[in-house]
């Protein structure tokens, strides 16, 4: 996608053997990359959330393993490293389906030429989420197309969090759809849940609608229900960082919420997801483990003063407790389907098997 007129992904190896990325942790406010020299940078990267979003992370996750193998490529350095990159975030389930991968292409082959194995199957990981996503727009944008047809007038969309090209490598996940649309010509208008605690939709999801001429307005979380009551969205998509084989769908925390107020009203709910965010060893969503981050990040906020400086303001008194649980899962049966890179199915296990029937064995 384009910042300011120049194509970027998120992430992409340099010529020296290092891998550059934006740093998102600077958005909305200055859009600056770093570069990643090893495995200790790839790990501090996706712990510290300068690279964040399930596709993403994975992607980072591959490429830490090929950064961590550069000097050392022996059997207990990869379990070493993949040990380190897993403990990184333990929700979006494409870190350790990447790791996996990295691994199993890698292994085999002698040490001497494991390092260059790595790097090229993670940019196989990386050129492989490009094409899903496009695909991912590409199903998700009739679904929009036909509700604008119905409505006569611009579709409205809510989305929560920031599942856009920022959180994979290009394109996005809930938001390749509303590129897709808006790029042929169909009016769209996006309801951005700002999405506290760290408010990756305010800065991150408003920043790439903007930077795309997406017509957008940021929303405290609390108002999607009020609007899906008032006849204010057409439909809502979401992200995904794990969904289990029988449709489930972990992503940001206050998903579920919107789910139940969309199911209340009517309202259509797609989670839109590439193959990789499937768990197919896990069946009941409330079995994955929900990542617990710093209490910090619930206490403050960070912002740009009215002189321009970045500040983190504490909003919470002292002495109050915090909980900083990252994500929620949504039942598939408050899921109007799964938007995946093979086309639309039911959030369900049939619904899937359907898409992907080599899972069925
Ligand atoms: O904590 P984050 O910013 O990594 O959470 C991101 C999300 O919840 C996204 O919706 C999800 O990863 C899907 S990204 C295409």
């Amino acid at each position: 996608m384009k910042v300011s007129g120049t194509a970027y992904r998120t992430i992409w190896p340099l010529p020296s053997g290092a891998v550059r990325v934006i740093d998102q942790s600077r958005l909305p406010f200055e859009f600056v990359t770093l570069d990643l020299m090893g495995l200790e940078d790839a790990a501090h990267a996706i712990r510290s959330m300068v690279v964040r979003g399930a596709p993403l992370i994975g992607a980072t996750a591959a490429y830490g393993l090929a950064l961590a193998l550069r000097a050392d490529a022996s059997d207990e350095r990869i379990a070493e490293a993949a040990r380190m990159l897993r403990a990184t975030r333990p929700t979006a389930v494409n870190l350790a389906w990447a790791l996996e991968r990295v691994r199993q292409v890698i292994a085999p082959r002698p040490v001497s030429e494991r390092a260059r194995a790595a790097f090229v199957e993670a940019g196989r990981i990386c050129e492989e989420d490009v094409a899903q996503c496009r695909a991912i727009g590409a199903h998700g944008a009739k679904i929009i197309g036909e509700l604008a047809g119905k409505v006569r007038r611009r579709v409205n969309v809510l989305t929560h969090c920031n599942a856009g090209w920022l959180a994979c490598v290009d394109w996005g996940t809930a938001l390749a759809p509303v590129y897709a649309a808006h790029d042929a010509g169909i009016e769209v208008h996006v309801w951005v849940d700002e999405t506290r605690p760290r408010n990756q939709g305010a800065s991150l999801t408003a920043f790439e609608l903007g930077a795309h001429g997406v017509p957008h307005t940021v929303i405290v979380d609390n108002l999607g229900g009020h609007l899906m009551q008032h006849g204010e969205v057409d439909l809502a998509i979401v992200g995904s960082d794990r969904t289990t084989a029988a449709g489930d769908v972990c992503n940001k925390v206050g998903t579920y919420l919107k789910a139940l107020a969309a199911h209340d009203n009517g309202v259509p709910f797609y989670a839109a997801l590439p193959v990789s965010t499937i768990d197919w060893s896990l069946e009941d969503g409330r079995a994955i483990e929900i990542e617990a981050r710093d209490a910090e990040e619930v206490t403050h906020l960070t912002g740009r003063t009215g002189s321009g400086a970045i500040e983190r303001v504490r909003v919470v008194p002292e002495g109050s407790a915090a909980l900083n649980l990252a994500f929620d899962v949504t039942p598939g049966r408050l899921v109007t389907g799964l938007i995946t890179e093979r086309g639309v199915c039911a959030a369900s296990r049939p619904g899937l098997l359907q898409l992907y029937p080599e899972r069925a064995a």
